[in-house]
C-alpha cells in the first residue's frame, strides 16, 4: 500500500492553523499535503474560524492549497471558496492543541457533516479524547495516576510513589507546563498550586518514569496499527523529550509489549473514530494519547526512507464515500 494510484482523485479539506505556522521539513500535516496532492487530490485550507452553518448545512470558508519541496513550500489561493463540507471526499482536522471552546464549538458544527463525508479524526472521538486523560481507558498499561486538583491529593500522591513524580496540565502539548514533582522540594507547593490554578482546575501527577532518559517513544496508528516509531530522547538539562523543546530523534522499535499494548487498545481507538493518533510511550508505560494534530510522519519517513504519509492518504482513499 501507498504508493499505487490513487482510485478517483478527491477534494480534501484541512481545517487547521494559518498556514504561516507550518513548518515544511517538520509537520505531519505539511507531509499529508504532499502526500495528497503527489496522488492527484485537491486539497482545502480552513482555519477553525472558516467552519460555519449556512444554507442548511455546514461549510467552509477555504482556499485551494499547494505544496513544494523548496521556498516557498506553502502557496495559498488569493480567492477563498465556499465549500459544502459534505461534499468533500474527506476531512482532515489538523488544528493544534489546545482543545479549547472555539476547537469544541467546531467539532460539534462538523457534526453535520457526519454519514456525508470521512471525518478524520472523528469530531465525536476528538471532543472525547482528553489526550492526558484517554490513557486512563488503558489502566494496566499507564503508570501510577493520580487527577485531582486538591494539594494534599497530588502532594501525597508524588510520597506514595517514592517522592518523585512528573505534573502536567489537562490541556498542554509540547511540553508546555510539565514539571518534575519533588517530596521535600522547596517549590513542589508552588508548583501544585500554579498547575490547579489555587485548587480549582484538575492536574494530572504521574509517578516519574526514569526510562524517560532513554527517551519517549512516539508511536503513529492509522486506524488502530502501527505506523511506525520514532524516539525523542530528551535534552540533558530537561525532563520533557518533546520536539518543540529541544528533543533529539531517533529510530525506534516496537517490544512485544507494546505491540500488545497497541492490539488492546485498537478496538477502543476503532470505536472512537480516532484513525491518526499518536501514542507516547516511556518504558512501555502509556503516557499519553494524542489525537489533535499528532506528528512525526516526517522523522518517521527518514528514518525508514518510506513514505508513511502516503499510507495515511490510501487509508483516506479507500475508506472515502464516493
Ligand atoms: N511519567 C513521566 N515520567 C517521566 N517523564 C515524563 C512523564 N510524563 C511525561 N514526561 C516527560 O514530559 C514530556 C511531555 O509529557 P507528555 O505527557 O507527553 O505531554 P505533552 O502533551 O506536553 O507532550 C515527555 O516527552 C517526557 O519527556
Ligand atoms: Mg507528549
Amino acid at each position: 500500500m501507498g504508493e499505487g494510484e490513487p482510485f478517483e482523485p478527491m477534494r480534501l479539506l484541512y481545517i487547521m492553523d494559518p498556514v504561516e505556522s507550518i513548518l515544511p521539513d517538520k509537520d505531519t500535516t505539511f507531509a499529508f499535503l504532499q502526500g495528497a496532492q503527489r496522488r492527484g487530490h485537491e486539497n482545502f485550507h480552513a482555519e477553525l474560524a472558516g467552519v460555519y452553518v449556512g444554507k442548511g448545512e455546514v461549510r467552509a470558508r477555504a482556499r485551494r492549497i499547494f505544496v513544494a519541496d523548496s521556498a516557498p513550500f506553502v502557496t495559498l489561493e488569493n480567492t477563498f471558496q465556499d465549500l459544502s463540507v459534505a461534499e468533500m471526499g474527506a476531512v482532515l482536522i489538523r488544528k493544534d492543541p489546545p482543545f479549547d471552546q472555539a476547537y469544541l464549538h467546531t467539532t460539534l458544527l462538523l457534526e453535520r457533516a457526519r454519514g456525508k463525508t470521512l471525518l478524520v479524526n472523528d469530531p465525536r472521538g476528538l471532543r472525547d479524547a482528553n489526550e492526558k486523560l484517554y490513557a486512563l481507558h488503558f489502566p494496566e498499561f499507564i503508570p501510577r495516576t493520580m487527577v485531582s486538583a486538591n494539594r494534599e491529593h497530588l502532594l501525597g500522591f508524588t510520597a506514595e510513589v517514592g517522592g518523585k513524580a512528573v505534573i502536567k496540565p489537562l490541556d498542554g502539548a509540547g511540553g508546555y507546563g510539565v514539571l518534575a514533582l519533588s517530596t521535600g522540594d522547596q517549590n513542589a507547593r508552588a508548583i501544585v498550586d500554579m498547575l490547579t490554578h489555587e485548587g480549582r482546575q484538575l492536574a494530572i501527577v504521574q509517578e516519574y518514569l526514569p526510562a524517560v532518559r532513554e527517551g519517549d517513544k512516539r508511536v503513529l496508528l492509522l486506524d488502530g496499527e502501527v505506523l511506525g516509531a520514532i524516539l525523542r530522547i530528551p535534552r540533558p538539562d530537561d525532563l520533557r523529550s518533546n520536539i518543540h523543546v529541544g528533543g533529539d530523534v531517533a529510530p525506534a522499535e516496537l517490544t512485544k509489549a507494546e505491540l500488545a499494548m497497541v492490539e488492546a487498545m485498537a478496538p477502543r481507538l476503532k470505536a472512537d473514530g480516532l484513525v491518526f493518533v499518536g501514542l507516547d510511550v516511556i518504558g512501555e508505560r502509556l503516557t499519553e494519547v494524542n489525537v489533535t494534530s499528532p506528528t512525526g510522519i516526517q522523522q518517521l519517513a527518514r528514518f525508514t526512507g518510506s513514505r508513511p504519509e502516503e499510507k495515511v492518504i490510501a487509508w483516506i482513499e479507500a475508506h472515502a464515500r464516493r
